[in-house]
């Protein structure tokens, strides 16, 4: 008799849960689509030009995804850079989130990119954004331009010629400092190098993720302590 009410006591119990839980509020798909919202006037000046940039300028400059680039200023901010180094300036976009960052952080942007005429669209965008005093282009070859860099880098950005990815990595991962981070794009099958895919996941001193994989495909390296 006592079992029978046990029983049905729990029962009764389990149904009312899974009632309750059936009639939860939903969170609506819209909720997650967040933005990145200025919180004073520097960054909102340069969010009208990312937002321009990513408008007008996107076409044949093969600029980041919107959502890459939230995601770099996000790396940014969360290792609290003071030095980012970017491999493939193009028209500065991606570079313009970082600045987004730096602007908080108190760092600086060093960008290197082959290319004359997107250098100088990267130029005018960077003054348009009034972040041209925190970001230093370097012209030329980058397999060359990279061995002037000396100092310790919190932050570096590959984003240029896919094969030259491992040759980037070999020159500068000495200069990443503990808990800095490599963060690679394009890492999705039909555009990663396998070598440097290799080399990023099978070097114990890196804790390295994939995100995006269903799009663009970004690699984040973290450097152990
Ligand atoms: C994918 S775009 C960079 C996009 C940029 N990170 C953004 O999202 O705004 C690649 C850039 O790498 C540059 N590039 C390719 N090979 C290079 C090299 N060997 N040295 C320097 N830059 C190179 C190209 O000129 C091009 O502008």
């Amino acid at each position: 008799m006592r079992q029978a009410l046990v029983i049905a006591l729990g029962l009764a119990v389990a149904t009312a849960f899974t009632l309750a839980w059936a009639q939860r509020p939903l969170a609506p798909r819209a909720i997650f689509e967040a933005r990145t919202l200025p919180k004073n006037d520097v960054e909102k000046r340069i969010l009208e030009v990312i937002d321009r940039v990513g408008r007008e300028q996107r076409a044949g400059n093969m600029i980041v995804p919107e959502e890459d680039g939230r995601l770099l200023r996000a790396w940014t901010e969360a290792v609290g850079a003071k030095r980012v180094v970017e491999i493939g300036t193009s028209v500065g976009y991606s570079g313009l989130w970082f600045c987004l960052a730096l602007k908080g952080t108190g760092g600086a942007l060093t960008t290197f990119d082959i290319d004359e005429r997107r250098s100088a669209m990267a130029k005018a965008n960077f003054e348009a954004a009034g972040v041209s005093d925190i970001v230093t282009q370097v012209l030329g070859d980058a397999h060359e331009t990279v061995k002037q860099l000396k100092d310790p880098i919190d932050v570096l950005f590959l984003d240029a010629d896919k094969t030259g990815y491992l040759d980037y990595l070999q020159k500068l991962l000495p200069l990443v400092r503990p808990g800095g981070v490599v963060i690679a794009h394009n890492m999705t099958p039909n555009m990663a190098d396998p070598r440097f895919v290799e080399a990023i996941t099978n070097n114990p001193d890196l804790e390295t993720i994939f995100l995006h994989m269903d799009r663009s495909g970004v690699g984040v390296s973290v450097k152990k302590h």
